[in-house]
């Protein structure tokens, strides 16, 4: 899809990857840029240096979704594109609450649901429309110390993955992006974290790669082409990969401090 004159809609616009998702696409010409975010001061940024649209949101609650896209499509037009970019990370394993674990749940996760219920009626219904799901390589390869954001991200895939088998027939795309680590607010005093061995990227690359997997309509967006050999061995011989990750759980696991 070309993204010239389109209607985007980018959550977590505020921050790292957003921000850098939503300033590439103004930058291919879209007509509009919606910023939303949870932190509506650092979406009104965002949306200052584009002419777009700050709007606040909670991703985690399905009400406010659902007003978000009804929002756009009545002030703005039909939304061609949206990205479901924002989620957090939270450090621990089984032992995190049920609270935390229902937050990062509804955040990473049910925000992709909420996002798909109230949006694929109405792209089925004029032929078509595209959804960027932003994931992570954890998503793909799992996340030393933190079960939460690994098993959380896994589910986020398989959900793209879905839409992708299940709506494809009906004009609807479906990209996931699954990068290892980029500089943001979320990797702020992680820079010597795991997810960084293969480097850690600038928002800005990670921007061009979603900007040129969505012009290709492809389904998998990988800023770190590493990631592809790691998910060959993963499926290659699995205990092998435990192996290895057990490795990096040994070495990297204490490394998260919040
Ligand atoms: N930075 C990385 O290394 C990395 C790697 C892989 C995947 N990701 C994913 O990329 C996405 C963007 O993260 P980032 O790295 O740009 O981090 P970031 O913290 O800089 O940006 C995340 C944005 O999401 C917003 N947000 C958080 N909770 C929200 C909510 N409930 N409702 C609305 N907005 C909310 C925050 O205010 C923030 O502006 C996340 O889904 C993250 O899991 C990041």
């Amino acid at each position: 899809m070309e993204l010239k004159d389109k209607i985007i809609v980018v959550t977590g616009a505020a921050s790292g990857i957003g921000r850098a998702l939503a300033l590439r696409f103004a930058e291919e010409g879209a007509r509009k840029v919606v910023c939303a975010d949870l932190n509506l001061e650092g979406a009104e940024e965002t949306a200052a240096q584009i002419d777009g649209l700050a709007i606040a949101v909670n991703v985690g609650i399905e009400e406010q979704i659902k007003a978000l896209i009804e929002r756009v499509e009545a002030e703005v037009g039909p939304i061609d594109l949206f990205c479901s970019n924002a989620g957090i990370l939270m450090p621990g394993g089984p032992e995190a609450s049920n609270e935390d674990w229902q937050r990062i749940w509804d955040i990473n996760v049910m925000a992709h649901v909420w996002a798909a219920r109230h949006l694929v009626p109405l792209m089925k219904e004029r032929g078509g429309g595209y959804l960027l799901n932003t994931a992570s390589a954890a998503g793909l390869l799992n996340q030393v110390g933190s079960a939460p954001y690994g098993v959380t991200k896994h589910a986020a895939v398989g959900l793209a993955e879905w839409l992708a088998l299940t709506y494809g027939d009906d004009g609807i795309k479906v990209s996931v992006l699954c990068p290892q680590a980029v500089r943001s607010e979320m990797t702020r005093g992680h820079e010597d974290g795991v997810a960084s061995l293969d480097g850690m990227l600038e928002p800005e690359p990670v921007a061009d790669a979603c900007v040129e997997t969505i012009r290709n309509e492809t389904f998998l967006v990988l800023p770190h082409p590493e990631v592809l050999g790691y998910m060959r061995k993963k499926t290659e011989n699995y205990d092998r990969w435990i192996g290895g990750m057990r490795k990096l759980n040994r070495a990297y696991a204490g490394r998260y401090r919040r």
